[in-house]
């Protein structure tokens, strides 16, 4: 049943290319309209939508992260990104205006539903994106955008994620053209862009095995350090969620920008510092603090890591490692940055002789609060 892998989590690494296909599959009508899986909503409600929360936990809420940048810069609504168990304690605002967006791959975390349930309790709308049909959380919701990862068995979550960042960008691009900021042509090259991913993904999947190499070295590292800027700081912290659940060693993720302000103390002579680079193009000045970023580390001694778009030269003096993804639309590169991470993490608890699909104290899905 592991279809002649060895883990469920590599069968379903492998199975991504596929699940962002079947996630895409039928989102649009033949007036190049988005279409949502169950909507309970009317278009009015969605363009008196004011303020976006999402909500989300672990791996759900990164792609969270992600959705913001997209949802903002394509729908210029303000989003926030909270973590389910923090956002009823702190009474947050909300009314019939606000538009709430669980995600959540099993749709039966209690701290997700307790979110959501508040959210409804204040009258606002609730849109879930999820991987179980029929689960409680999107039977609660106003809306469902169901992906389409098929079962997820490994507890650390692959493939299920991948799925969410595709469901977000589709909610944003909705949300944008039902309030008339995108229209349909600029929602259909999205989507064509989208529609390119799956390719992308197998094509970094085919050059996996020099990550496998450095995860053998990297097994009895003390701590690994992930850095990444705009989009790629939630796939940073993603990378460092992937190996403390599996390979129970310490790892933190950090906002590269934020390095300067305290955590580059934590650098010591051979630190692996796992550095996500953004596309040269596009956001190029990102990209060069990002470099200038890891000549930083570099300099204190860190053993750096680098995952950068194909052709990005000006990185490779700085890299002790260097892991080319193709080129990408900056908000959709964490479909193919984050890959060689979970194949990272996969492989060092793996070394380390781990339980990879049954990681110790952790459930698939998590029902009490
Ligand atoms: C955790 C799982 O308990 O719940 C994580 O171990 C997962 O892998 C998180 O990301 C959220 O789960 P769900 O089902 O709400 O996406």
């Amino acid at each position: 049943e592991k279809g002649g892998y060895d883990y469920f989590m590599l069968k379903e690494i492998a199975e991504q290319p596929h699940a962002v296909a079947e996630t895409l599959l039928g989102r649009l009508n033949e007036h190049g309209d988005l279409l949502l899986d169950e909507v309970r909503l009317s278009d009015q409600d969605l363009r008196d939508v004011d303020k976006v929360f999402i909500v989300a936990c672990g791996t759900a809420y990164h792609s969270g992260m992600v959705a913001k940048y997209a949802i903002e810069h394509w729908t210029r609504i303000p989003c926030e990104v909270e973590l389910a168990s923090e956002f009823r304690y702190r009474d947050p605002v909300l009314d019939r205006s606000t538009l709430v967006v669980a995600i959540s791959q099993s749709g039966e975390t209690m701290d997700t539903l307790m979110a959501l349930r508040h959210a409804k309790e204040q009258k606002a709308r609730v849109l879930a994106i999820c991987n179980t049909n029929g689960s409680t959380i999107p039977r609660e919701s106003d809306a469902v955008l169901y992906t389409h990862a098929g079962p997820e068995i490994a507890v650390a979550s692959t493939k299920a994620f991948l799925t969410q960042l595709v469901a977000c960008y589709l909610v944003g691009l909705h949300l944008a053209q039902v309030r008339g900021v995108k229209y349909a042509d600029e929602v259909a090259a999205v989507v064509a862009q989208l529609q390119e991913m799956p390719k992308k993904v197998e094509q970094v999947l085919s050059t996996m095995e020099p990550i496998r190499e450095l995860a053998r070295e990297l097994a009895e590292a003390k701590s690994v350090l992930f850095i990444g800027r705009h989009v790629s700081y939630p796939v940073a912290l993603e990378g460092a969620l992937k190996l403390k659940e599996l390979a129970y060693m310490h790892a933190e993720g950090f906002a590269a920008g934020e390095l300067k302000h305290g955590p580059i103390a934590l650098i010591d002579k051979g630190t692996p510092v796992v550095c996500v680079v953004p596309s040269p193009r596009g956001r190029g000045v990102l990209h060069d603090k990002v470099v200038s970023n890891i000549q930083e580390v570099r300099a204190r001694g860190a053993r750096t890591i680098v995952i950068a778009e194909e052709g990005d030269t000006a990185v490779a003096p700085y890299a002790d490692h260097l892991f080319y993804v193709p080129v990408t639309p900056t908000l959709l590169a964490p479909l193919v940055t984050t890959v060689p991470l979970q194949v990272l993490a996969c492989e060092i608890a793996a070394a380390r002789g781990h339980d990879v699909d049954q990681p110790r104290n952790l459930a698939k899905s998590v029902t009490v609060e």
